[in-house]
């Protein structure tokens, strides 16, 4: 392809459920749009699917070659780009690996993919001189990919925090507002079709992992293995908790964090608590959210759609688009290196941050002090305390007493759980959530 070239940009559609039709539907609608600003037309020359006799809300374009093996999709004179939209690890990957290797052009959304296996597949795609774009692998329709490939390539990126993960706050945002439990708000969010296939992959964190060591690779340029970022879920907050948050004027959120400290990147992705004035804290539902924090730029917030058909269809577009017009040296990764650096990492144990404690504990003298012996002795410093009942606790004899404290790092943080779970009026395992 050449920018020059008028002819069709044509594409081989592997996938074409959710996001697939979100596409289908806009290269439609739009398509003298796409054409007017890209000076050619995008067609869809063949599609892949597992049961091409399925019924579907969007029909293929008329003409659309249909097939049940998506690597013909690789090997086909008639492709350009081939568009990866299927997800998972293995068919994915087949396809992906293939294209790149037979010259071809690639787009996926799949974060999974790239945060697993992005390495080998980045450093192909930079031998064989071709595409692989990306950028509805992050918050579906948010552009966040482009903004720090290209947009913020100037800055040191200081730190990156998002909401990354919709289903999460889907889940978050209706136990705070209409007071349901986990269990009802993760029933709600798949009935809206929020969560992924596998929706341990949303609630676990896991999802939202993926998506942050997409974004480590975009801002700081490394490789960051996945199987070392620390990631806690959502499975365990309770209304409690939710209620507590808000005494002290916060609310939680599952967020993934990265930042740059002393050469070493300190990322993960946790339930924590946000002050209500933050604007991440305003962001509720099935919402995404980004703040990155550059050296020049300052702060800068991206919000938006982080799934569904259309917005991550838009960005599925937008990298066709991209790479029709600089398909001839493409930007993969926003580095010149075939090969990333691995990432050096910031122990986990030195990692810091204000923390939230919740310990379930009889209500009898000397409790209290002793809960604040324990993290004072490792030098956790308290900053607030409550101590109310439960209103739905059936012992009135056992009662939550909860700590904001200032700064404290994870190897003190251990320290005193471990003395403190050794308690025998300790009657729950604690809970311990970070402040942002
Ligand atoms: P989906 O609705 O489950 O659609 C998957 C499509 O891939 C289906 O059309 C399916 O065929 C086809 N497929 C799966 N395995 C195949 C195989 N081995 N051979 C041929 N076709 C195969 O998935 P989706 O929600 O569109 O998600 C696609 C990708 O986008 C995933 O990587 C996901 O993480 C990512 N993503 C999704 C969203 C979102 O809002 N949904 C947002 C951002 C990123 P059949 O239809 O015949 O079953
Ligand atoms: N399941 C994802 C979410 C959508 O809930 O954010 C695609 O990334």
């Amino acid at each position: 392809m050449s920018a020059q070239d008028a002819s069709p940009v044509r594409l081989g559609l592997a996938g074409f459920g959710t996001v697939g039709q979100g596409l289908v539907s806009i290269l439609t609608e739009s398509s003298d749009w796409i054409e007017r600003r890209l000076g050619r037309p995008v067609r869809v020359a063949a599609a892949a699917v597992r049961d091409p006799g399925k019924p579907r809300p969007v029909a293929l374009p008329e003409g659309t070659r249909i097939t049940a093996n998506p690597l013909e999709l690789a090997a086909a004179e008639d492709v350009d780009i081939v568009v990866e939209l299927m997800g998972g690890l293995t068919s994915a990957y087949d396809l992906i690996r293939l294209a790149l290797t037979s010259g071809k052009h690639v787009v996926t959304a799949n974060k999974h993919l790239l945060a697993e296996r992005g390495e080998e597949l980045f450093a192909l795609a930079a031998a064989k001189g071709v595409g692989l774009y990306y950028e509805a692998s992050v918050c579906g329709g948010i552009p966040i990919v482009q903004t720090l490939k290209e947009s913020l390539a100037g800055n040191h990126i200081l730190a990156v925090t998002g909401i990354l993960n919709g289903t999460s706050n889907f889940i978050l945002s209706r136990m705070t507002k209409k007071g349901l439990s986990y269990a009802e708000a993760l029933k709600k969010a798949q009935k809206k079709g929020y969560a992924e296939a596998d929706p341990t992959l949303d609630v676990e964190g896991l999802d939202a992992a993926h998506k942050l060591i997409v974004l480590i690779r975009l801002a700081y340029g490394r490789d960051y293995p996945l199987a070392a970022l620390p990631v806690t879920g959502v499975t365990a907050i309770t209304p409690l908790d939710i209620a507590y948050a808000r005494e002290f004027g916060c609310e939680v959120k599952l967020i993934g964090q990265a930042k740059m400290a002393d050469g070493k990147i300190m990322a993960g992705v946790h339930p924590m608590l946000l002050s209500k004035s933050y604007l991440l804290a305003q962001v509720s539902g099935a919402f995404n959210a980004v703040r990155v924090v550059g050296d020049a730029v300052g702060a800068v917030m991206l919000y938006g759609q982080g799934a569904g058909g259309r917005p991550t269809g838009s960005a599925v577009l937008a990298d066709i688009m991209a790479l029709a017009r600089d398909g001839a040296a493409p930007n993969n990764t926003g580095f010149p290196e075939k090969t990333l650096p691995s990432a050096e990492l910031l122990p986990h144990e030195e990692e810091t941050s204000r923390r939230y404690f919740r310990f379930t504990v009889e209500d009898k003298p000397g409790v209290l002090a002793a809960l604040a012996k324990a993290l004072g002795d490792v030098g956790i410093s308290i900053y607030q305390a409550v101590q109310k009942v439960d209103p739905d606790t059936a012992d009135e004899s056992i009662v939550p007493i909860v700590f904001m404290t200032h700064q404290a790092r994870q190897r003190d943080v251990d320290a005193a759980l471990e003395k403190i779970r050794a308690f025998p009026f300790v009657k729950a395992e604690p809970m311990h959530l970070r402040v942002l």
